[in-house]
């Protein structure tokens, strides 16, 4: 059965978890989705998982579409919700729409991520009126790291906790079908998802969200540059792959791959007359 967002409203409704992941490509992808996740996300952490940035920054809309393309490529019944770049809604809301419009047309999305609150609104309002669903993102916002003066909770004091709660009503009100909130106390996301009547997708934001949601290089212990405190470790594949690739490397090295089964033959034949 194909994800939705009626699957998200659904979901909050009868109680049942919602899962996401994040992935940037074809295989990856297609691992997921015959895993069963509700959603895939192509996030512009693909700046530092995929491409080596030390932000989202310098993500750019070709990036998403590319990434995003390949991942719809391979996904059969997630929703795919492809994020929005830094800088590619915040000009305008004309910008905005014409962004998402590239990301479902040419990068296949099914819904589209922004980060913001109340100052994103009149864009989440006119990308949903356009026919693009849209996610929303609170809580820390890579986009605005410099603003936010590095990777932090958010929300502990009183009014920073008062403008998120505020500010999780606003997505709402202007058309957003779930929101992202990561790394904020969990006894706060906890009152955003009982405030909310859309769904809460939590990252570093405890266990009372609607669904969760996880970078799958930090879940599978393939990047090792950052491991925020919120990441569960569930396979330690970047290590299968570095003894995979240092066994390649011996084996190559020792004359024992490829062997005789890794070979393509022809006829004597044809071999002599070469010589
Ligand atoms: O870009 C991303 O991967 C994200 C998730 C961390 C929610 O926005």
């Amino acid at each position: 059965m194909k994800n939705t967002v009626i699957t998200f409203r659904d979901a909050k409704q009868k109680k049942e978890k919602l899962t996401m992941l994040t992935a940037y490509d074809y295989s990856t992808a297609k691992l997921m989705d015959e895993a069963g996740v509700n959603a895939i996300l192509v996030g512009d952490s693909l700046g530092n998982v995929i491409l080596g940035y030390e932000d989202t920054i310098s993500v750019t809309m070709e990036d998403m579409i590319h990434h995003g393309a390949a991942v719809s490529r391979g996904t059969k019944s997630a929703l795919v919700v492809i994020d929005m770049p830094f800088m590619s809604y915040q000009t305008s809301v004309y910008d905005a729409v014409v962004n998402a419009g590239r990301l479902m047309k040419e990068g296949r999305a099914g819904a589209v991520k922004l980060e913001g609150g109340r100052e994103v609104c009149p864009q989440i309002k006119a990308i949903t009126e356009a026919g693009i669903p849209v996610m929303a993102h609170l809580g820390l916002t890579p986009q605005s790291i410099h603003a936010l003066g590095g990777f932090r909770v958010q929300g502990k004091s009183e009014e920073a906790a008062r403008k998120l709660l505020e500010d999780a009503k606003a997505v709402e009100e202007a058309g957003a079908f779930a929101v992202v909130l990561e790394c904020v106390p969990a006894k706060l996301a906890e009152l955003i998802t009982e405030e909310l009547e859309i769904p809460t997708i939590g990252i570093g934001a405890g266990n009372v969200c609607d669904g969760q949601i996880l970078v799958y290089q930090d879940m599978l212990g393939m990047f090792s540059d950052f491991t925020p405190k919120f990441v569960k470790c569930y396979a330690n594949v970047g290590e299968v792959m570095k003894n995979a690739f240092e066994s390649y490397r011996k084996e190559v090295q020792d004359g024992m791959f490829p062997k005789k089964e890794h070979e393509y033959a022809m006829s004597d034949d044809v071999l002599n007359k070469l010589y």
